[in-house]
């Protein structure tokens, strides 16, 4: 075990007194998992004051406590004091822990869409050439089938090197995680060792957190600017970057190592080329370096020629032969909710989609319209306490692309329903006629009445909570998933 003074020497601190109580093994920011020989690391966050649980902590016998305030320097218990606790968390795990993701080759994914796509569609390509691989997603965390429980869609730093540690332990040889900018402002990454970072795509998302795109940027940036910087592992680094997004010049000049590029406007290191969609899926040509082989994806839609492109860059990168790639990708059926078919023998398509930002959104129903000459039906609706900005142009955008809307409730959290939905249909007036979309506050009874209006070779697209299986209304979580609604509504037409 590591000497205390060797723990400290990990972080920055600016006074600390007494000694650890007991041996120190675990590391948290959460008063509740405190137990013999934890490190308790008081954090102010946006809604409780970690400071305010320490007499918890202690009494839960604490090894010590990690302070930012002064005024919790006590003598009735051993104490640190660090400029930023969220900080001193992460380094401090990663010393407590033996900096696990050092002991692994660490792939991160960040943008505003397809993180969760191309972190599956990387693993897959990964384990099918026989690499071990632990996932960090929002889906879930596993390693191989295995689903490997934690509290938050993006662990906290003491959680991911548990996570790294369990991998590890496991026998994986490779983790990809999905990196969200939250993740790397909020110090949830810090001092893990990633080997390759890739970047899906830059768009309007979390707005209401960073304030503007240059700190947004500069958020994204990060993983690109750090990586390289640390190199416990003494293997090549790379950046990936789809170099049709507006901001990849920004992001290779940012990276401090080599970049490796994909896409199929521009010009990239990996490319798609004759790109045609067909019932069974997507059908492009790879092309790299002078090699130019086909490919047909059982997935459609454009942007996921973008992820797979992606894992096909990570995956040449790691050595996996082209060939190798471009079978394990053609045996993908897709990702829960990510444009996910629900079946119940009907005459017309329905797709529930995680599509929650006026991008992918877009995105979504751009690739309903490739799949049908019908009508498009859409059921949306915009989540509470979250980014107000982008009601009215979802509104918008879902006006422009659908025939016909049923706007109604995604997640309102605190917020009244009625209320949020009064801030989509702006946008939804400028784009469509007023019989052309409809409000129904109650999601169940929306997806039913999106059902109902259906008629042969329609596409009803459910947008917004994908894989999710509950619903936040006030502070409630209600068991809800928008596949099963949408199978029930199916049953119940016939
Ligand atoms: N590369 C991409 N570019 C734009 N939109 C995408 C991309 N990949 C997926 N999408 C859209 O965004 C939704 C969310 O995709 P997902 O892979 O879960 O991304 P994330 O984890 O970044 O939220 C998908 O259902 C799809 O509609
Ligand atoms: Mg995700």
């Amino acid at each position: 075990m590591m000497e205390w003074g060797e723990i400290l020497s990990s972080t920055e601190v600016i006074a600390a007194k007494g000694f650890p109580k007991n041996e120190i093994r675990h590391v948290t920011n959460n008063s509740g998992q405190v137990k013999e020989g934890s490190l308790f690391v008081a954090i102010a966050g946006l809604k409780v004051d970690g400071h305010n649980f320490i007499n918890e902590a202690v009494a839960k016998n604490a090894a010590a406590i990690v302070i930012e305030d002064s005024r919790f320097a006590s003598d009735e218990y051993p104490w640190v004091r660090v400029q930023n606790t969220r900080k001193a968390l992460a380094d401090l795990s990663n010393a407590v822990y033996g900096f696990p993701s050092a002991r692994l080759n660490v792939i991160g994914v960040t943008g505003t869409n397809g993180k969760t796509t191309t972190t599956n569609l990387i693993a897959t390509v990964l384990e099918d050439a026989g690499h071990k691989t632990g996932l960090i997603g929002t889906i879930h965390n596993r390693i191989g089938t295995e689903i490997i429980p934690v509290s938050h869609t993006t662990p906290e730093a003491h959680e991911l090197c548990e996570l790294f540690l369990t991998f590890v332990d496991k026998g994986a040889s490779y983790a990809v995680m999905e990196v969200s900018s939250h993740a790397l402002v909020l110090q949830r990454v810090r001092g893990t060792e990633f080997d390759v970072a890739v970047f899906t795509n830059l768009t309007q998302d979390h707005l209401d957190f960073h304030e503007n795109m240059e700190k947004y940027l500069e958020a994204k940036g990060r993983l690109f600017s750090e990586l390289g910087t640390k190199n416990k592992k003494q293997r090549r680094k790379f950046a990936i970057i789809n170099n049709d997004d507006q901001y990849a010049g920004a992001l290779t000049d940012m990276a401090s190592v080599p970049v490796i590029t994909y896409g199929i406007k521009n010009d990239a290191d990996v490319k798609a080329e004759s790109i045609e969609f067909k019932p069974q899926g997507v059908f492009f040509v790879l092309r790299y370096t002078n090699k130019v082989l086909p490919i047909q994806l059982k997935m459609t839609g454009l942007f996921n020629v973008y992820n797979a492109l992606a894992a096909i860059a990570v995956g040449l990168i790691e050595g996996i032969p082209a060939e190798d790639l471009i079978a394990s990708l053609e045996r993908v059926n897709g990702i829960p909710g990510r444009f996910e078919k629900v079946e119940q023998g009907q005459e017309f398509t329905v797709i529930v989609d995680y599509s929650h930002t006026p991008d992918s959104l877009e995105n979504c129903l751009r690739t309903a319209r490739q799949l049908t000459d019908g009508r498009i039906i859409t059921v949306f609706g915009c989540g509470g306490d979250r980014d107000r900005k982008k009601r009215p142009i979802m509104g918008e955008k879902a006006g422009r692309l659908s025939d016909f809307c049923v706007v109604t409730s995604d997640n309102p959290r605190s917020e009244n329903p009625q209320a949020i939905i009064d801030e989509i249909i702006p946008g939804l007036k400028k784009t469509t006629k007023p019989d052309s979309f409809i409000e129904i506050v109650d999601r169940r009874e929306a997806i039913y009445r999106a059902i109902s209006e259906a008629r042969p070779q329609d596409v009803v697209i459910i947008a917004g909570k994908g894989h999710e299986t509950y619903q936040i209304i006030g502070t409630e979580i209600i068991p809800f998933d928008d596949r099963q609604v949408a199978s029930e509504a199916l049953r119940n037409r016939r």
